[in-house]
């Protein structure tokens, strides 16, 4: 079984997860892609989606479903996403697809968190295997990086990348992620960095994760 095979076992057991008659909270990357067209069966039970990046807003209308802003609701009952990285503690690293903002703002409205991955992303420690992303004001690009530096990261520029905000991402190699809660909050503190990548404040409640025996769930 190849990776998008597991990534679409993983996107279509989430949709156990949508009650009818609500706003579901949908992130972005290729497996929520799958989430999404997978949803589209169910578009007629659901009133519609808040959607994570711009990209996701256009596949959900593509799909004949409603999108809300995040203005317009007062809460999400599920927020369905993947991830770059997720440890044991159900903890992310994010941002891959550079919607991270948006993903940490639409993720903040729901009362779960689903998070569908294929079994590469399961890591004992975050930032294994997959560099930190950072959206970064572009004024405060160069400073945020020696910052950076001083941390022991590496800061990458992601080349050629704007966010949907109109910011910038720094992918940092190097960081090997002990205490993630301290290091998000701790991120979050340099002057211009508008988020980090690091989910552990607020983590996933419910993984599903696509392997070659089937979809495996842990709550
Ligand atoms: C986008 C994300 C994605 O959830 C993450 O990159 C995983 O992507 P994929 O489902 O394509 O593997 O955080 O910013």
């Amino acid at each position: 079984m190849n990776q998008l095979e597991m990534k679409k076992l993983a996107a279509k057991a989430g949709l156990q997860y949508v009650k009818a008659d609500t706003i579901v909270g949908v992130g972005s990357g290729s497996t929520v892609n799958c989430f999404i067209e997978a949803l589209g069966a169910m578009k007629d039970q659901i009133k519609g989606a808040v959607a994570a990046s711009k990209t996701s807003e256009e596949l959900l209308k593509q799909q004949g479903i409603e999108v809300f802003s995040a203005n317009e609701v007062l809460g999400l009952d599920i927020y369905v996403d993947g991830a770059d990285e997720i440890n044991p503690q159900k903890m992310m690293i994010k941002g891959g697809g550079a919607a991270l903002t948006r993903e940490k703002i639409v993720a903040a409205l729901a009362k779960k968190f689903i998070c569908i991955v294929d079994e590469s992303k399961q890591v004992d420690v975050l930032g294994s295997t997959f560099p930190l992303p950072v959206e970064v004001i572009p004024m405060a690009r160069s400073q945020v990086g020696r910052k950076l530096v001083v941390l022991g990261g590496a800061p990458e520029y992601r080349e050629g990348v704007v966010t949907d905000n109109g910011n910038v991402i720094l992918d940092v190699h190097n960081f090997a992620i002990l205490n993630p809660v301290e290091m998000e909050k701790e991120l979050n503190n340099i002057a211009g960095v508008v988020t980090n990548g690091i989910f552990a404040l607020r983590g996933a409640d419910v993984v599903i994760i696509g392997t070659p025996e089937g979809a495996k769930i842990i709550e």
